[in-house]
């Protein structure tokens, strides 16, 4: 009775992970689905898409490891953040095609809002910027199209993050929900008050009811029909990725920071019962919400971290394997100063320049594959070191621990890691479970529905795999770093 059901709904496959009584991974079971580019800087999934694979993947799991569904005592959704789908609440059909955190579609929509003077109330309300990133202009934009805006002012849609997609579905249309971080992804939730932002919905001409209700990451999402698996399963957690990480790390101190390298990297620095506002063009955004405690935290967002080493497969076609880099990078010639900034879909945190294009600077004759792949390395450490910097300013009167913890497909690279350590000037510890995403999400249901232990016993559980202390020079590490900046300004489109 004792197993959880983590599901894992990302950018780019799907994810259920069966964890047993002793948080030990039992089975897996992951699809990938197609990705949508429609037009340049347009990226749609299909809402269909994300809901077979999540009962795909669930049903796999369940299979491989010959367990029934009364067996699991509760299921954790995490997933990709910011996606809008929009559905019909009669039929549970989605209306338009989901658009994805990435698209770039509204632009011009948040430049003008900006223009017009709109980015600081934005901003202290929700602790967002005006950029396309965030669901509210992608939704206005969609409500724009084929007269959904009237049958929504109707009553007649939904709208949700993945997450309220896949309860929506799961439910059998029973429950319309969403878990604070999630609704603090959206550009329409005041994480202040705790609520939908009455100003925020004029600004982008959101009808309030379309909006899910809005619980606790630990909290009664309904059951799983129980014609899905056989039998009926409580939903009782439901957390963003990059929030349920931060719960998978264990990071439940102020001052504790972890980091994951994905697509991107996102970083979240807990700080704690009070938002802090950046300065430095961070995100305020919410860590998780337990048991209606709130904790905050600031965010740093990079678009193209692991990206990076795939455009070296599949791009340039200069490896065949991710793993190769290591290899490359640790043969690459010291001498040459060869910088890549992966601007591919502009930059974020804390430059936020959508215009920008990715730049190579430095390229010699001498310089062939090796010397690239490090730079392509190297430029995940440089973009981390920006993020820690800006957060380091944004909170100087914070305990921020010196030690990051790091979890992602790229920390299986230890050259990766020692950079990073070296560039921050500060450890970096890769945790033994690397599945903290998932894990994350099936705490936060697990611990619900009592059959795993509470916060202090499972932070104590986190154990450490490997710690990189920094080791480079110090000179050198200056250099580096100022070769680095001299980089990215020259990338940049407005200075
Ligand atoms: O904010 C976007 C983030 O949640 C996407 O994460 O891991 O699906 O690329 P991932």
């Amino acid at each position: 009775m004792g197993y959880v059901l983590a599901i894992d709904q990302g950018t780019t496959s799907t994810r259920a992970i069966l964890f047993g009584e002793d948080r030990a991974v039992v089975a897996a079971g992951q699809e990938e689905f197609r990705q949508h580019f429609p037009r340049s800087g347009w990226v749609e999934h299909d809402p269909s898409d994300l809901w077979s694979t999540t009962a795909a993947t669930c049903r796999e799991a369940m299979e491989r490891a010959g367990v029934r569904a009364g067996d699991i005592a509760a299921i954790g959704i995490t997933n990709q953040r910011e996606t809008v789908v929009l559905w019909d609440r009669k039929t549970g059909r989605a209306v338009a095609p989901a658009i994805v955190w990435q698209d770039r579609r509204t632009a011009e929509m948040t430049h003008e809002l900006k223009e017009q003077g709109h980015e600081r109330m934005a901003r202290e309300r929700t602790g967002l910027l005006l950029d396309p990133y965030f669901s509210g202009s992608k939704l206005s934009w969609m409500l724009d199209q084929d007269g959904l805006r009237e049958r929504a002012e109707r009553g007649e849609l939904a709208f949700g993050t993945v997450d309220s997609w896949l309860i929506w579905n799961l439910t059998g249309g029973e429950v319309h929900a969403t878990d604070a971080t999630n609704a603090s992804r959206t550009l329409l939730y005041n994480i202040h008050e705790q609520q939908w932002d009455q100003e925020m919905l004029k600004l982008l001409r959101i009808p309030e009811s379309l909006l899910p209700e809005v619980l606790d990451s630990n909290a009664d999402f309904g059951m799983a029909r129980a014609d899905l698996f056989g039998a009926p399963i409580p939903i009782l957690g439901v957390a963003g990725d990059q929030q349920a990480a931060t719960v998978g790390q264990a990071c439940f101190r102020p001052g504790m920071l972890k980091s994951t390298y994905g697509t991107g990297c996102f970083a979240l620095l807990n700080t704690g019962e009070r938002p802090v506002l950046s300065e430095n063009r961070l995100l305020s955004t919410i860590a998780y919400r337990i048991d209606g405690k709130t904790t905050y935290a600031l965010e740093g967002s990079i678009f193209i971290a692991g990206a990076v080493v795939q455009w070296l497969r599949d791009g340039l076609k200069i490896i065949r394997h991710a793993s190769e880099t290591q290899a490359l990078a640790e043969a690459a010639d010291p001498h040459q100063s060869v910088y890549l900034v992966p601007a591919f879909a502009g930059l974020g945190a804390p430059w936020w320049d959508p215009d920008a294009r990715g730049a190579i600077h430095g390229l010699t004759r001498a310089t062939g594959p090796a010397e690239l792949a490090r730079a392509a390395l190297e430029s995940v450490g440089y973009q981390t070191l920006d993020l820690l910097e800006a957060m380091r300013r944004d909170w100087p009167e914070g305990e921020a621990d010196t030690v990051l913890r790091v979890d992602g497909g790229m920390t299986a690279s230890d050259w990766a890691l020692q950079f990073l350590a070296d560039m921050l000037d500060a450890p970096v510890d890769r945790p033994k479970i690397l599945e903290t995403t998932a894990l994350g999400a099936a705490w936060l249901a697990g611990s619900k529905a009592g059959v795993w232990p509470g916060m202090e016993e499972f932070a104590q559980s986190w154990k450490l795999d490997r710690r990189f202390e920094p080791k480079m020079p110090d000179d050198d590490r200056a250099r580096k770093i100022a070769g680095w900046r001299d980089a990215v300004r020259r990338t940049l489109t407005e200075t």
